[in-house]
């Protein structure tokens, strides 16, 4: 714990020896390609199939109505909604898929797939949310009984009363509307699966880029069970997965046909979207308009917050987020300030657009929340004539305030956030930056510095408030000891990239002192790990991380019997060092770890259970809430518009740190992440529901050539309630650093009277508002 240990599996990762799906080559596979439909919104005339099933090496060309002979036409979202495998009559996006084209290669499958010829007769999108609210809306998901428009569901949290009452007698009351744009995960690894159904034991095995593999394979239970396939008879097996983000835990249409398919043929299917596919099809993230007001005083503290928010969830809800809960924790939002006044409510509608939306990196909806809180919270802070960092300080939750009850509902575990914002203005000398801003703007130069201080709640269960599907939101951890002291521990989470196997490892060497670099991870494999959750929403050290202590603490209380057995001493008159348990008084009479476990298989107490193993399905009391203070400073030109980001610097709190190293690249990582919707990426589309960026060549990535020089830092509050006070981080930066670079743009323009820029603040976008406002010099 604490040390950077380099990663374990980056030796396999950097060789190139890495096992991911498209890797695997089974005997006798076909490949399948996928028929999109260039239309939003469309009737299904014909599918002519003819020419394709020509092509020498086609082997089949799968339909809607193939699949409906088998009733396997329409699957259930993860949040109980329905959406297509493969449709009958009308496609609901563009880029929906249409067909299945089977061929002995991946080459002639493209063929294939170009070969299908499809009769559509378009029909007149509805692509903006707001327009599909209205009464006069055509309603879209007509295959719904009893559903008369387009409205999903409505959700609220907090006291609707209480808070109008607040705003009607506030000195101040500030609002903005914003939108938080749609965009996808952009995986180095695109989806992809291997469906390898054998006939002759009714057996499948389901190689696939699942972040949620055991949820997964009940899911495929649920759904397969009337052909006769149940889950003892199903393993799903994600390899190495190069990365997720999110992205990667719906069901989407085409890992349901491959199974379908190799079901009917017996063949093992592959199937791999290409870039284009993965960019345009597969689940959205954000996509949330917001409207946010805060109410306060004239002398800056914050008295009450109101969210109102319309989530466009296109053609179905595939939202992965916990039942209870369809904003997901989006009513973190309140954000990292004490006050007891607060109400949100948000409706989904449907609209001809790519189902979603994924929690891309971020707890489920929490970046969004983040966004609109502290975008308002500078605006306020501006109204009332006060530095946006005074008015944080003055405005955070005490320490010593902890645990603390925010007005929607949640128990914030620990945090220090004056001590987080302090360590970052003393990083950036943030008096001395005010200085040269204020000697700047005499000059007529634009300098703009953001700040962000968000709260973060990450590690769902607990079970009693959180589900998918009715799977209850723990995690899990095995260890296995061998005889000679090495180990072998399996969980039910599915690192894509998180560097799992190195973390794991250092949590079990800290519990028992067996060295990191014995302890094997595995991750993955549905018939050989515990039953688990998986990998998103920043859970894995909170839940899996927390499992793997307990299950190691269960073999240390085990090892304890077993050393006092060997010295003849009472447990009692034992002490324990990290690797050995010795007689209290007498260090020299000490049994090591591997001692004992070698007599765990060699010379156990009689009537004990001989063997060295352990497992835990650990259920977290609560959720842990790390915390950052990040703060950006730009340099703006003001002939071209062009944004410099001269610095970034990011202090972050997950709680006790089990590896500096990768919690600093889960940093870097997400501040890319995060950039990216604040200055480059979202998807856009005109009114015939046609994506106007759906390629990388429109639709900018940003790389590290983009990003500035990330500057990182930490301060420690350990969660009280995680057995080693750890937090999670993987997700902290993304959420954090959007507002942060949207604050310091405004903050540039807001001499003009700009309080508002919508993500992302392209140079473009900026250049048009600064030629409106007369800031432009040309
Ligand atoms: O669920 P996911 O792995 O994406 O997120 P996480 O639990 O926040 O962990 C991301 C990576 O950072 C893992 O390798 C963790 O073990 C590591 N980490 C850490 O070293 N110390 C922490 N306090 C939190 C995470």
């Amino acid at each position: 714990m604490g040390h950077s240990m380099k990663r374990k599996e980056d030796a396999r990762f950097l060789s190139g020896k890495g096992n991911y799906i498209d890797d695997i080559k089974l005997e006798g596979m076909l490949y399948m390609d996928i028929v999109r439909s260039p239309y939003a919104y469309a009737k299904i005339i014909k599918i002519n199939t003819e020419e394709a099933l020509k092509i020498p090496g086609v082997v089949a060309v799968i339909t809607g109505a193939d699949l409906k002979a088998h009733d396997l036409h329409w699957m259930p979202t993860l949040m109980s909604d329905t959406q297509m495998v493969l449709p009958t009559d009308t496609v609901m996006y563009q880029a929906q898929e249409v067909a299945a084209v089977i061929a002995t290669s991946r080459y002639i499958a493209r063929d294939g797939r170009e070969a299908v010829i499809v009769d559509y007769e378009p029909m007149k999108p509805v692509m903006d949310p707001y327009k599909a609210m209205e009464p006069d809306a055509p309603v879209l998901r007509t295959d719904k009984e009893g559903q008369t428009d387009n409205h999903i569901w409505h959700w609220e949290a907090g006291d609707r009363e209480k808070t109008d009452e607040v705003f009607a007698n506030a000195d101040v009351v500030v609002k903005e509307k914003m939108y938080i744009p749609r965009l996808h995960v952009v995986s180095i690894e695109t989806c992809g699966c291997i469906a390898d159904y054998r006939k002759v034991d009714n057996y499948l095995t389901m190689y696939m880029t699942s972040q949620a593999p055991h949820a997964i394979r009940t899911i495929i239970a649920m759904v397969t069970a009337h052909v006769g396939l149940t889950e003892e008879k199903i393993r799903v097996i994600s390899p190495d997965i190069g990365g997720g983000f999110g992205g990667k835990v719906p069901v989407y249409p085409g890992y349901v046909i491959a199974i379908a398919v190799s079901f009917l043929t017996g063949s093992p299917i592959k199937w791999i979207e290409d870039r284009t596919e993965n960019l345009q099809a597969d689940s959205f993230a954000r996509d949330y308009h917001i409207d946010v007001e805060m109410a306060g005083t004239s002398a800056g503290k914050i008295q009450a917050t109101r969210f109102k928010v319309l989530a466009d969830h296109g053609y179905t809800d595939a939202s992965a987020n916990p039942s209870k809960f369809p904003t997901g924790m989006f009513s973190i939002g309140t954000g990292s300030y004490d006050y007891d006044t607060a109400f949100m409510e948000a409706d989904a509608v449907y609209t001809n657009k790519p189902p979603g939306g994924v929690a891309y990196r971020c707890s489920f909806r929490v970046t969004e929340a983040v966004h609109a809180i502290e975008r308002v919270t500078d605006t306020f802070a501006r109204k009332v004539g006060m530095d946006p960092a005074e008015l944080r300080m003055m405005n955070f939750i005490k320490k010593e305030d902890f645990p603390w009850q925010s007005p929607t509902g949640w128990e914030y575990d620990s945090g220090d956030y004056h001590a987080g914002l302090q360590l970052a203005m003393d990083t950036v000398d943030y008096p001395a930056l005010r200085k040269e801003q204020a000697e700047k703007r005499e000059k007529g130069e634009l300098m703009g510095i953001g700040i962000c201080t968000f709260t973060e709640i990450v590690g769902a269960g607990p079970s009693k408030d959180f589900d998918i599907l009715g799977l209850k939101m723990f995690d899990s951890a095995e260890i296995r000891v061998h005889p000679t002291g090495k180990a072998i521990a399996r969980f039910g989470t599915k690192s894509q990239g998180q560097g799992h196997e190195t973390t794991y490892a250092q949590i079990i060497a800290q519990e028992l002192g067996i060295p990191a670099e014995h302890i094997q991870i595995e991750e993955g494999d549905t018939d050989t790990a515990p039953y688990g959750l998986g990998t998103y929403a920043s859970r894995s050290t909170p839940t899996a991380g927390a499992a793997a202590v307990m299950a190691a603490r269960k073999l240390k209380a085990k090892a304890k019997k077993i050393a006092a057995h060997l010295l003849e001493v009472s447990e009692d008159d034992l002490e324990w060092e990290i690797g050995k348990f010795f007689v209290k008084g007498a260090p020299e009479k000490a049994k090591t770890i591997q001692e004992i476990v070698f007599a765990a298989y060699t010379n156990h107490p009689q009537g004990m259970e001989a063997g060295f193993e352990a497992t835990h399905y650990y259920d977290p009391p609560n959720l842990t809430f790390p915390s950052g203070a990040y703060i950006c400073v730009v340099d703006i030109d003001r002939e071209t518009a062009e944004i410099k980001v001269r610095r970034f610097v990011a202090i972050d709190d997950c709680g006790n740190i089990i590896n500096p190293m990768i919690v600093q690249g889960q940093v870097h990582g997400g501040l890319t992440q995060g950039i990216a919707p604040a200055m480059y990426e979202e998807l856009i589309y005109d009114d015939e529901g046609n994506i106007l960026n759906g390629t990388l060549m429109d639709y900018l990535v940003p790389t590290a050539v983009e990003s500035p020089k990330w500057e990182t830092g930490h301060i420690v509050t350990p969660s009280p309630h995680h057995p080693i006070g750890a937090k999670g981080v993987g997700e902290s930066a993304t959420v954090g650093a959007p507002p942060a670079i949207a604050n310091a743009i405004v903050d540039a323009l807001s001499p003009w009277g700009v309080s508002h820029l919508e993500i992302p603040i392209t140079p473009y976008k900026l250049w048009k508002v600064m030629k409106e406002k007369g800031i432009l010099e040309s």
